[in-house]
């Protein structure tokens, strides 16, 4: 089932594995204050074998192109080298990643060396402070080292920042200046309604049109077309530096969304805007394995709508 789509051509091709729901950072926009002062039982991972098991299986029925590995933080799952040498194994060459990138600096040589390929770093302001207040943890300098490592070690990296009004909108130029210098792809992201900013992100919302304008007060840009599938809209300055914003409340991408999600506990999701769980659990036969994708699938909208789900559970 090579062509399992939907009325609209949508299919699955890029797979998003969410490695375990824990972080070493506690990103306002991510996990509320209640969530850090529960003390929750820690949950265990699925294992290398389980999870490229499962990876395998979906990639045996779809064909899939991509495999990112998300999180929760990512770089915390042990044994990570293994899996990515495992999924490689199964037959997948386009291995990337989604981090915080607090831990990167130390581990990018042997991720490049397993076979990862790309690796996009979370990096929201470079004052220390900004980014203290953000991710409610101080980091910014070893963030920094993880980008300059990755390179390095020959990833090709691209930075996401989260943009909130009145907290790091004044970081805007200074990021943009910054991915310029080091030649690194840089996209802004509008904050989503997910998890506890469920139907509550309004005041902190700062929009694409916004980013915009600010850039325009430095920068003559003008917009790239879009490619099919890509979350970023990306426009080009006039000495040929580009950047990005991805765009799901003002410009969402649904239309060409190609992606299913795998959690940390098994379950795949069709939609970041869905928080019904579809669990591979019991699911033994290549045609249960089917009917379950075509659930997936159906749970696909034209308008992204936001999930009482937490990033840190699903993965961005
Ligand atoms: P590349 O284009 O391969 O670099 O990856 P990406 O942009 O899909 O990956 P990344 O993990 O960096 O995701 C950045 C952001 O894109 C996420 O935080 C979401 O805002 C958005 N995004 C990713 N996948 C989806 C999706 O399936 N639906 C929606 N609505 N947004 C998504
Ligand atoms: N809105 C927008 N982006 C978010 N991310 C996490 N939570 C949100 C949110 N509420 C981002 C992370 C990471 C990507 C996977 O998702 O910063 O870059
Ligand atoms: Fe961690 Fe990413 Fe959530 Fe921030 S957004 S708390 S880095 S999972």
């Amino acid at each position: 089932m090579n062509n399992l789509t939907d009325h609209i051509g949508r299919s699955f091709k890029v797979l998003r594995v969410s490695l375990l729901d824990r972080c070493n950072f506690a990103c306002t926009y991510c996990v509320c204050d209640d969530d850090r002062t529960i003390k929750k039982p820690k949950k265990t991972q699925l294992s290398v074998h389980e999870l490229s098991t499962l990876i395998g299986r979906l990639h045996d029925t779809l064909h899939l192109q991509t495999v990112r590995l998300t999180g929760g933080e990512p770089l915390l799952y042990t044994s990570l080298t293994e899996l990515i040498a495992s999924i490689r194994h199964a037959g997948i060459k386009d291995i990337k990643m989604t981090t915080n990138g607090l831990l990167l600096a130390q581990k990018a040589e042997s991720l490049e060396k397993a076979g990862l390929r790309s690796v996009n770093v979370s990096l929201d302001a470079l004052t220390e402070n900004t980014f203290l207040q953000i991710t409610r943890r101080k980091g910014v300098k070893r963030v920094i080292a993880g980008i300059t490592a990755a390179k390095d070690a020959g990833l090709d990296v691209k930075i996401n920042a989260v943009l909130s009004r009145g907290e790091n909108d004044n970081e805007i130029l200074p990021l943009l200046d910054f991915a310029f210098q080091n030649n690194i792809k840089i996209r802004f992201l509008e904050l989503m309604g997910m998890g506890h900013l469920f139907g509550e992100k309004d005041n902190k919302f700062f929009s694409m049109q916004a980013i915009l304008d600010k850039i325009s007060t430095v920068y003559q840009i003008s917009e790239q077309p879009k490619k099919y599938g890509d979350t970023a809209t990306y426009w080009t300055t006039r000495c040929g530096n580009t950047f990005g914003i991805i765009a799901n409340e003002s410009r969402p991408f649904c239309a060409d969304c190609n992606r299913l999600r795998l959690d940390s506990n098994g379950n795949i999701y069709g939609c970041l805007s869905s928080d019904v769980p579809i669990s591979l659990a019991e699911i033994n036969s290549r045609e249960g394995l089917e009917a379950s994708l075509y659930a997936a699938l159906a749970q696909k909208q034209m308008q992204f709508s936001g999930s009482e789900m937490s990033m840190l559970t699903i993965g961005g």
